[in-house]
C-alpha cells in the first residue's frame, strides 16, 4: 500500500486528482449501524421491512459503487450538481462512496421484482446538530407486470387492511403535469395504479411507525428525480414543521429495461433512517447515532420504539483561531480541514469575530471551535496537538497567513 492507493473494505483503489475521501469518513464504513440489532437505526430499519415482509431486503452492500451505478445507471445528466467533488466523496474518477441506496437499484432489480436495501450513505456537508457527512438510506421498489398492473394492484388493494390508513389525516395535492409528468412509454391507467400503490404501500408503512401517534399528518407533495417520473416526497408534521421523510415515483421505464424487465412497470422510494429515528426516539443530535458509549447503546431494545433519555455530556475544550483571509476563502473548505484533523471531536465551529484592516485593506477572521468527546474526557493535551495540526494544515491546504 503507497500513498497512490486506498483501500476500502479489504480492496485498493488508485487515487487520481479527483480523490476527496478522507481517514475520518473511511473509518464510518466499518461501523454498519444499521446491522446492530438494539441501534435506533436498525430498530426503525427493521420495523420498516417489517411492512414489506416478502420483499428480499439487502443491507451488506459495500458502500464503494462506481460513478455509473450511483449516476449514469439512474439517468443523472451528464452536468447534475450531485456529481461535484464539493458534494460527493470519490475515490477517484470512477469509483466513490454511495450518496444513496438508490445506487443498487437496477443490480437488485435484476433479481427480484420487491426488494428493500438498507445502507450507509455518503454526502459532504456543514458541521452542527442535524448535519452529517454519513447517515442511512433505507430503499424500496416493487415492479408488476404492466398488462395486468391495473387489475392485479386493484386486487392488492381490495384485499390489505384499510384500518390502517383510515387512522392518519393525508393530504394529496400531487398532479400530473407537463413539470411532474408521465413517462410517454407508459399506459396511464396502469401508471395510476402503480402510483395509488406505491402511497397507499407507504402510507401503511409510515402509520405503522406511528402507531402510537394519534393524530398523524401525512402529506404529499410533488418532485423531481432523474430516476422517477412522476415523482413524489412525502412529508410528515413534527413540532409545527413539515419534515420531508422520503422521495419516491414511477421508476424511469429505462432502469428496469436495462435490468431484463421490459414487460414491468415499478414503483421506488428512498426513504432517511435518521429523520424517522430522530422524531421517533427524540434524539437531539445526529452525532449521537455515532455514540460508543454505553449509555447511548445500552437504552434501546430490539423492535422496540423508546424516548431517548439523555445523559450528561463530557466537557468541552474550546480553542480559538484566527487568520488573515486569501480573496478566495471559503468557509466550507476550513470546515472540511476542521472535520479531517479532529473528527468527530468538533461539535461546533463558529465565527467569533470578522474585521478588515483600515490600511492593509486584510480581512482577519477568528473561529471558535468547540471540541467534545461524545464518549470520553478529551484532555488538553491531545486537543492542543490537534489544534497545531489544525494550525498547519490551514496554512498548508488554504495559504492563510496565521495571527
Ligand atoms: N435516492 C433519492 C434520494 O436520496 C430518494 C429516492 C429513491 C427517490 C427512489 C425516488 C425513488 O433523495
Amino acid at each position: 500500500i503507497t500513498a497512490e492507493t486506498i483501500t476500502v473494505g479489504g480492496k485498493t483503489y488508485n487515487k487520481d486528482s479527483t480523490t476527496n475521501v478522507t481517514p475520518t469518513i473511511l473509518e464510518k464504513t466499518t461501523r454498519q449501524l444499521h446491522l446492530i440489532p438494539t441501534h435506533p437505526i436498525a430498530i426503525i430499519k427493521n420495523l420498516i421491512a417489517s411492512t414489506f415482509p416478502d420483499f428480499k431486503h439487502y443491507d451488506q452492500f459495500s458502500p464503494v459503487v462506481t460513478t455509473k451505478e450511483n449516476f449514469d445507471d439512474l439517468c443523472f445528466a451528464a452536468d447534475h450538481p450531485g456529481r461535484a467533488v464539493t458534494d460527493t466523496y470519490y475515490l477517484n474518477e470512477k469509483i466513490m462512496l454511495r450518496t444513496h441506496t438508490s445506487a443498487h437499484q437496477l443490480q437488485v432489480m435484476k433479481e427480484s421484482d420487491k426488494i428493500l436495501v438498507t445502507a450507509d450513505v455518503y454526502r459532504r456537508d456543514e458541521i452542527d446538530a442535524s448535519h452529517y457527512p454519513v447517515f442511512h438510506q433505507m430503499e424500496g421498489a416493487q415492479l408488476f407486470d404492466a398488462k395486468t398492473a391495473v387489475e392485479d394492484i386493484r386486487n392488492l388493494i381490495a384485499a390489505g387492511s384499510s384500518a390502517a390508513t383510515a387512522a392518519i389525516t393525508t393530504e394529496d395535492t400531487t398532479q400530473i403535469t407537463p413539470e411532474n409528468p408521465k413517462q410517454e412509454c407508459h399506459e396511464e391507467a396502469a401508471m395510476l395504479a402503480v402510483a395509488d400503490h406505491l402511497k397507499y404501500s407507504l402510507n401503511l408503512m409510515i402509520r405503522k411507525l406511528f402507531s402510537h401517534e394519534k393524530d398523524l399528518q401525512v402529506r404529499w407533495i410533488d418532485a423531481t428525480f432523474p430516476f422517477t417520473s412522476p415523482s413524489w416526497e412525502m412529508e410528515i408534521l413534527y413540532q409545527g414543521k413539515w419534515l420531508e421523510v422520503l422521495g419516491c415515483g414511477v421508476s424511469r421505464q429505462d432502469i428496469l429495461n436495462n435490468a431484463g424487465k421490459p414487460g414491468k412497470i415499478g414503483w421506488a422510494f428512498g426513504l432517511g433512517l435518521e429523520r424517522l429515528a430522530l422524531v421517533l426516539f427524540g434524539i437531539p443530535d445526529i452525532r449521537l447515532f455515532w455514540s460508543q458509549d454505553d449509555r447511548f447503546l445500552k437504552q434501546f431494545e430490539p423492535s422496540k420504539i423508546q424516548k431517548f433519555k439523555s445523559f450528561s455530556k463530557y466537557p468541552p475544550c474550546i480553542k480559538d483561531i484566527a487568520f488573515w483571509t486569501t480573496p478566495n476563502f471559503h468557509e466550507n473548505n476550513f470546515c472540511e480541514i476542521v472535520r479531517d484533523v479532529a473528527g468527530d471531536i468538533a461539535e461546533d465551529v463558529q465565527l467569533i469575530d470578522e474585521f478588515t484592516h483600515p490600511k492593509t485593506k486584510k480581512h482577519s477572521v477568528c473561529y471558535r471551535i468547540n471540541y467534545r468527546s461524545m464518549d470520553r474526557n478529551v484532555t488538553n493535551i491531545e486537543i492542543n496537538e490537534i489544534q497545531e495540526k489544525l494550525r498547519q494544515e490551514v496554512v498548508d491546504r488554504m495559504k492563510v497567513e496565521l495571527r
